[in-house]
């Protein structure tokens, strides 16, 4: 069974199809602490309904990101979290957060990465006039979106579309998409295959 830590930071909608995974039995996991970095996140309140233990952690009463980092690494120990998922998590991780969870942190980015990377990739999208976009679920390495992909899922970009429509549509794919890519993990189905000359280090999926 996954043992999971949530990271958020907003409205929580990506831990909600996990939380909701997890309470049908479509998910072999458990969530054992969510941490916001803002206290009036719903994301909170969404946790505490499913009986899920929350702590807020400001990132402005510590004086440097390490000191932040080292804290929530110490909550997260404490609490036996075996796998971070950052869901819509605003902070940039430090070496000492990703040293301390190797190859067990996941994040969601709403875009077909490598594309759009960073802050307000629906927007980055449509500036662009791409006509697909989705969302891609990763490893977390140090780099901003880089790390070894798990699984994508593509929506059209339409031509009326505001920021607020393809978000939608992208979002309900993220919601998809991580329940399917923490399914696989929770059946340790996904391999990490080292980097080489030729390619940089990627997840596969192994045969269920
Ligand atoms: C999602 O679009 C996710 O991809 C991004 O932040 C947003 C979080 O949404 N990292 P929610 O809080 O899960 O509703």
């Amino acid at each position: 069974m996954l043992e999971l830590g949530v990271l958020v930071s907003g409205s929580g909608t990506n831990l909600q199809a996990v939380l909701d995974a997890i309470a049908n039995r479509q998910l072999d996991a458990r969530v054992r602490l969510v941490i916001s970095n803002k206290a009036g996140a719903p994301a909170l309140e969404r946790a505490r309904r499913a009986g899920v233990s929350t702590l807020v952690l400001s990132h402005r009463d510590f004086a440097t990101r390490e000191a932040y980092d080292d804290e929530l690494v110490e909550a997260l120990t404490s609490a036996r979290v075996g796998l971070v998922l950052l869901a819509g998590f605003m902070r940039m991780l430090t070496p000492v957060f990703l040293r301390a969870f190797p190859a067990r942190i996941v994040n969601i980015h709403p875009s077909l990465l490598p594309a759009f990377p960073g802050l307000r990739a629906q927007a980055q999208a449509l500036a662009h006039g791409v006509k697909l976009s989705g969302c891609t679920v990763h490893f977390v390495d140090d780099g901003v979106d880089t790390g070894p992909i798990i699984t994508q899922r593509a929506v059209p970009v339409l031509d009326d579309d505001s920021v607020e429509s393809l978000t939608a549509r992208i979002l309900e794919q993220e919601h998809l998409a991580l329940v399917e890519a923490l399914g696989w993990l929770a059946a340790g189905r996904v391999e990490l295959v080292a980097a080489t000359a030729e390619s940089r280090g990627r997840a596969r999926l192994r045969a269920g």
